[in-house]
């Protein structure tokens, strides 16, 4: 038999600590699998002395996850401490550069740094698996990197972070408001205690340029990303969508159009027969649209130490079973100096229908003026409909428009002088509809 995959691991929290156990408790699995054992031969983390519910005393504890990259007798280094920079770059740079191979789950890193890392391993012929980074569990990247290959993307779009779509579930399903429901995913442990990150979309943001890349062959561009979080989402918004035969869903978009490529996250309407409507609570789906394949649509578990550890363990296995001399296939598809500059669509052109929500004085003349807003800016619309907005407010109305394909541009313009007319009593609310089988 070969001789034993060593593991290094830095970062013993809610992954780390599984990816250890699971390690321990799938051993003779994984031996029999890989043709070689898989030993955790070093570990880091910050505090040495807490229980982390599983015996790591045979692992060398280092206390510089940099020194453990560099100096510790390992072949794979797996990094799961977190963050876009600090230790998480600097031990991956240095466990890269001492020619070890990496596995890590650390999406904020790859958005920031992935192709100067990428650049690194494939100099160093040495692999940098993330397939942990996107969507947990879901094995997205393997299917976008390996079993594509021929196809040109068209769009990816997927909901990518399990706290708002716990969020935007609970409201549909039980008709509370956004804070009720932010309140229990705290309480269950499904959002953080500072959730700003997740639900203005900075996670399903980060996820989504990984995605873009393996898409498009372009480099990573995390900032040129239009982003819009769940927290303006309310009760109207939701029960009107399922009036009109849509569900709200927080996607991350990426579609290459004829002035660029579009890399979108906001909450989006999709028809609530399509499969990505189905998708509830905190699953993760992504939805990969081609040129030969037509779409994919994979869904499952997007967090959680054991659906990330499975990723995490996957991607250590696949370097247990790779052989010296192999070619690995390139980090993000194409090999990193071949990836091309990301050009950006902009998001006033962007193409698609429009859910509009107003809420207006109750007087003469206002849906008309609103319509013709429509019509001076070539707005076609499928539905205008009229409503009492609730018995609280009996001076005002509410309006639901629901518009064809149209551009980002002319509704902009419309919204704007609808509200120089000064009818409206609250913010306009207006939600993308997405195009979904
Ligand atoms: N949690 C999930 O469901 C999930 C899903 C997908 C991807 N991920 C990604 O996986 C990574 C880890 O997430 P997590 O949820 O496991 O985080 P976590 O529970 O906060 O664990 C972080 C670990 O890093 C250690 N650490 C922090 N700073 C360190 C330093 N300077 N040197 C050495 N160790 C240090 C901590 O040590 P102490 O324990 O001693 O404090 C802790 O063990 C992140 O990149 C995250 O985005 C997580």
């Amino acid at each position: 038999m070969a001789e034993a995959l060593r593991v290094g691991i830095a970062g013993l929290g809610t992954v780390g600590a599984s990816v250890a156990r699971v390690l321990r408790d799938k051993a003779a699995e994984l031996t029999r699998q890989c043709g070689r054992d898989i030993v955790v031969t070093a570990v880091s983390a910050r505090d040495p002395k807490r229980d982390r519910g599983i015996d790591l005393s045979a692992a060398k504890w280092f206390d510089d996850p940099v020194e453990l990259a560099e100096k510790a007798d390992i072949d794979v280094f797996v990094e799961l401490i977190g963050g876009d920079d600090g230790p998480a770059r600097l031990s991956v740079k240095a466990a890269l550069e001492a020619g070890r191979h990496v596995v890590t789950a650390n999406k904020a890193l790859l958005a920031k740094h992935g192709v100067a890392l990428a650049e690194i391993a494939e100099k160093k012929g040495v692999l940098l698996n993330y397939e942990a980074a996107v969507a947990g569990g879901i094995p997205v990247i393997k299917t976008m990197r390996e079993a594509m290959a021929g196809n040109a993307v068209t769009r990816v779009f997927g909901i990518l972070n399990g706290t708002c779509n716990y969020i935007l579930t609970r409201m549909e399903a039980e008709g509370i408001s956004f804070d009720a429901c932010l309140k229990d995913a705290q309480r269950l442990g499904y959002a953080e205690a500072d959730p700003t990150f997740d639900i203005e979309g900075h996670d399903t943001a980060h996820k989504l340029s990984i995605l873009t890349s393996l898409a498009f062959g372009t480099k990573i561009a995390a900032n040129d990303i239009y982003m819009e979080g769940i927290s303006n989402i309310t009760q109207a918004d939701i029960r009107a969508a399922g009036d009109l035969g849509y569900r709200i869903k927080l996607l991350g978009v990426a579609q290459r159009t004829d002035s660029g490529i579009e890399q979108r996250v906001h909450p989006t309407m999709v028809p609530t027969a399509s499969v990505i409507a189905q998708v509830h609570g905190v699953t993760n789906a992504v939805a990969i649209e081609t040129d030969i394949l037509g779409e994919l649509l994979l869904s499952g578990p997007g967090a959680g130490g054991n659906a990330t550890a499975s990723a995490v363990i996957g991607d250590i296995a696949d370097i247990a079973k790779s052989r010296p001399g192999f070619q690995h296939a390139p980090v993000f598809g194409w090999p990193a100096k071949e990836l091309k500059p990301y050009k950006k669509a902009r998001m006033r052109s962007h193409a698609g229908g429009y859910f509009i929500r107003l809420t207006v004085h109750d007087r003469t003349g206002v849906f008309a003026a609103i319509a013709k807003r429509m019509a001076d800016n070539d707005i076609s619309l499928e539905s205008i409909v009229q409503q009492a907005a609730g018995p609280e407010t009996q001076a005002q109305k509410t309006v639901i428009l629901v518009t064809h394909e149209t551009t980002e541009a002319a509704v902009r313009k419309a919204v704007e002088g609808i509200i120089k007319d000064g009818h409206l009593t609250d913010k306009a609310q207006v939600i993308r509809i997405e195009r979904a089988e």
